[in-house]
């Protein structure tokens, strides 16, 4: 018997953990996720043909993205992640094999660091996925460089933006988990250095598809989270999310 066949058992198992990603498992099932993964979807601007397209998710958690991409046709979908797979802090793979299975996927999958991916070690992408992950690395830049290194086409970059009043490429650091008192984050590199330091390590376009906040919501924002009994403390008003595209 399918998965999709013990019904009641795959809905009472997908309510038995904690899910990062909203996945929709078909016949009214939704994973209860944390992340409002449609609407993180819309932003980013995921060219709706992948047809033929290697796409590489790094940092994949439950898999909505590698799906995604997978549905809109890509040839071949690997997912990668560490932390959120090991089951140390994050959480486990329990949920991204479970979608995978209820969706009948074939996305592949490799427990791996970011800063393990090489040519050599997982070989080259069309597409690389990088959301949510860049503003957790102790060495940014490097980081790019290795992933220049095993894309051919494209990468998504979603990341944490900071010092937005600020025009030249700067970054702040948060140590001692500064930002939202999560030791885990660690940059926030302003819109001008993302370009910079993309550039640098080989993309020779860079298109900002979702922009920064403005001042007004950053500072309602900020103003809500003051008065916010146990709201998490950071630098609110000067950071944002931004989504780019940069092209090799
Ligand atoms: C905020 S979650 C983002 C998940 C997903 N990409 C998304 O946008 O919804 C960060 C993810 O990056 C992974 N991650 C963080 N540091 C990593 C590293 N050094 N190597 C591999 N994965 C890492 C975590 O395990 C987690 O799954």
């Amino acid at each position: 018997m399918s998965l999709k066949e013990e019904m009641p058992e795959l809905k009472a198992e997908v309510e038995s953990f904690d899910w990062w990603h909203t996945i929709d498992l078909g016949d009214g099932i939704v994973t209860p996720g944390r992340d409002n993964s449609p609407r993180k979807l819309e932003r980013l601007r995921l060219p709706d043909d992948l047809t033929g397209k290697s796409v590489l998710d790094i940092g994949a958690w439950d898999g909505f993205f590698s799906f995604e991409a997978e549905r809109r046709g890509a040839s071949r979908v690997l997912a990668v992640d560490s932390y959120a797979w090991n089951g140390s802090t994050w959480g486990s793979k329990r949920g991204f094999e479970l979608a995978r299975e209820a969706l009948g996927s074939n996305v592949e999958d490799s427990e791996m660091e970011v800063l393990d991916l090489s040519p050599s070690t997982i070989g080259t992408f069309d597409v690389v996925l990088f959301l949510g992950v860049l503003y957790h690395m102790r060495y940014p830049l490097l980081t790019l460089k290795k992933i220049s290194d095993i894309t051919r086409e494209l990468l998504i970059l979603e990341t944490v933006v900071d010092l937005l009043s600020i025009r030249r490429p700067a970054m702040a650091i948060y140590p001692e988990g500064v930002l939202y008192g999560d030791i885990s984050n660690w940059n926030g590199i302003n819109p001008a250095g993302l370009e910079a330091m993309l550039k640098e390590v080989g993309f020779s376009r860079v298109e900002v598809v979702q922009k920064p906040d403005a001042l007004p919501k950053r500072l309602a924002r900020a103003l809500y989270y003051r008065l916010k009994p146990g709201a998490p403390r950071g630098p609110i008003m000067h950071i944002s999310r931004i989504t780019i595209h940069a092209y090799k």
